[in-house]
């Protein structure tokens, strides 16, 4: 049987979107600019940062985003950290909860709140590179194609379904900081297009695999491949 991944009100307009930040916001402004568009069928209801004085914040300001500052108090226990979070999170009464270049572990009881609701972007082809440095990984491992991948947040770390990926091409003369630009390029275009999928219904996941129903077999809209040429 398919299902759609999450169950967040009915379709439309009026989906909420709450963005989790800690960098310096392109994805967060890739995804305002699609919600911008009067078609798109959800809009962001708060922008939550750890600190005010990251690039993501700047960016969410100048765009009228409602910003919401959860500050770190590293002196608490950690799970009283992530209650502060999660209540926060809890407020803007979202449908979607999305990370944008959220680099802190989420708690297992975070997870849990939002299952499948839960979305993340990371700079790799997963199940490769996980974890930090994946430019950096995809080079020494000299792999010829590299990418980015939208999942569902599960607990264990990026390992959570795979709803989308774009694929980019490795030069033979890429550095981290030349990858890492080619990768972002495709990250703003495929975010947006797994997030209006999601929040449109048109993607579900069966066991664990997504996909778009209406799509022919052969063309996954939420596959972005490269230009080699
Ligand atoms: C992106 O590369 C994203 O894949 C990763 O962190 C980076 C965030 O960049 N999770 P930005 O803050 O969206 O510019």
């Amino acid at each position: 049987m398919l299902s759609s991944p999450t169950t967040p009100s009915s379709p439309g307009r009026g989906q909420r979107l709450a963005i989790l930040v800690s960098g310096r916001g392109s994805n967060l402004v890739a995804i305002a600019r699609a919600c911008a568009d009067e078609a798109w069928p959800a809009q962001i209801v708060a922008v939550i940062a750890h600190r005010e004085d990251i690039g993501a914040v700047e960016q969410a300001r100048q765009l009228g985003l409602p910003v919401r500052c959860v500050p770190l108090d590293k002196s608490l226990p950690r799970e009283v950290q992530d209650e502060r979070l999660l209540s926060a999170v809890r407020e803007s009464r979202p449908d979607w909860v999305v990370l944008a270049g959220y680099m802190r572990i989420l708690s297992a009881a975070f997870v849990a709140a939002f299952a499948g609701r839960l979305v993340n972007i990371h700079p790799s082809l997963l199940p490769a590179f996980p974890g930090l440095h994946t430019h950096r990984q995809a080079l020494a491992a000299g792999v010829k194609l590299h990418g980015a991948t939208v999942h569902l947040v599960t607990a264990e770390l990026d390992r959570g379904p795979i709803l989308g990926q774009a694929v980019v091409p490795v030069r033979i003369d890429d550095d981290e900081a030349s990858l890492a630009a080619r990768v972002l390029e495709q990250e703003h275009r495929l975010y947006p297009r797994v997030l209006r999928a999601l929040v449109e219904g048109t993607l579900v996941v069966e066991d664990g695999r997504s996909r778009c129903p209406g799509s022919p077999a052969d063309r996954d809209p939420l596959l972005l491949m490269p230009s080699c040429g």
